[in-house]
């Protein structure tokens, strides 16, 4: 094996299983979300009960690790792999979406948290209902939702060639990103934001 076929193959060993150790957080986390459509306590509470796992420092560090390593090995591979067909299409662009998402979304949170706020259901509802902000969150949190699944279904598709469960996965992830943002909205009708939060985004967004 050349040394560049051996460190794209270790490229793709890395992304697989770091895909697969963020899969299981996403899953809660996007269980978390819907529970928005109950109300915020809901999703507080819930949110509450998760982070007793993922905020322990040995699961948070692993969960950390693998979000940088799915972006940096999925960009890389973006540079470097050759896609012809619509799937591979599908697969690389929502990667590539999913990147950048992580980057902001991972930041945002860890430098809230570093100012010292609870970055709970608040946090990230502020964005989504404040004007003008809620142009730039409500396509950012919905392509990101929309982005997991069809990234998954393409992956689905190529290993499987199955393609009723590769569309149902990606319609599921779909209706899901406008449940959440359905949730998050009071159903467009707005929500309060409490004044730490609603500071915190003025800071970037104004409004
Ligand atoms: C509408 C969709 C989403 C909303 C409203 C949302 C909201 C949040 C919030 C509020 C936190 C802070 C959690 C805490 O303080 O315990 C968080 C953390 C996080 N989110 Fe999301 N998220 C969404 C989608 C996603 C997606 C699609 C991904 C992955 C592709 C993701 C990955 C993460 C990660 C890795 C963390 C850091 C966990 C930690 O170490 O504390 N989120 N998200």
């Amino acid at each position: 094996m050349t040394k560049s076929a051996h460190a794209t193959s270790c490229s793709k060993t890395i992304h697989y299983w770091s895909g697969i150790t963020l899969s299981v957080f996403i899953g809660f986390h996007l269980f978390n979300q819907l529970t928005s459509l109950i109300g915020a306590d809901a999703h507080i509470k819930v949110m509450q009960a998760f982070r007793t796992v993922y905020r322990h420092p040995a699961v948070e560090t692993i969960l950390l690790i693998a979000v940088l390593f799915q972006a940096v090995t999925g960009l890389k591979m973006v540079f470097t792999r050759k896609r012809s067909s619509t799937v591979e299409k599908i697969q690389v662009y929502s990667g590539l979406y999913l990147s950048f998402f992580l980057f902001f979304h991972v930041g945002a949170v860890l430098y809230g948290r570093w100012l010292g706020m609870n970055t709970h259901f608040y946090f990230a509802a502020a964005g989504l209902n404040m004007y003008p902000a809620m142009f730039f969150f409500i396509p950012y949190y919905l392509l990101a939702v929309a982005g997991v699944t069809l990234h998954v279904a393409a992956v689905h598709y190529r290993k499987t060639g199955s393609l009723g469960w590769s569309r149902a996965i990606a319609i599921t992830g779909v209706l899901a990103a406008l449940l959440i943002i359905i949730g998050f909205t009071n159903r467009f009708q707005w929500r309060e934001i409490p004044p730490a939060n609603k500071a915190f985004i003025q800071q970037s967004f104004g409004g």
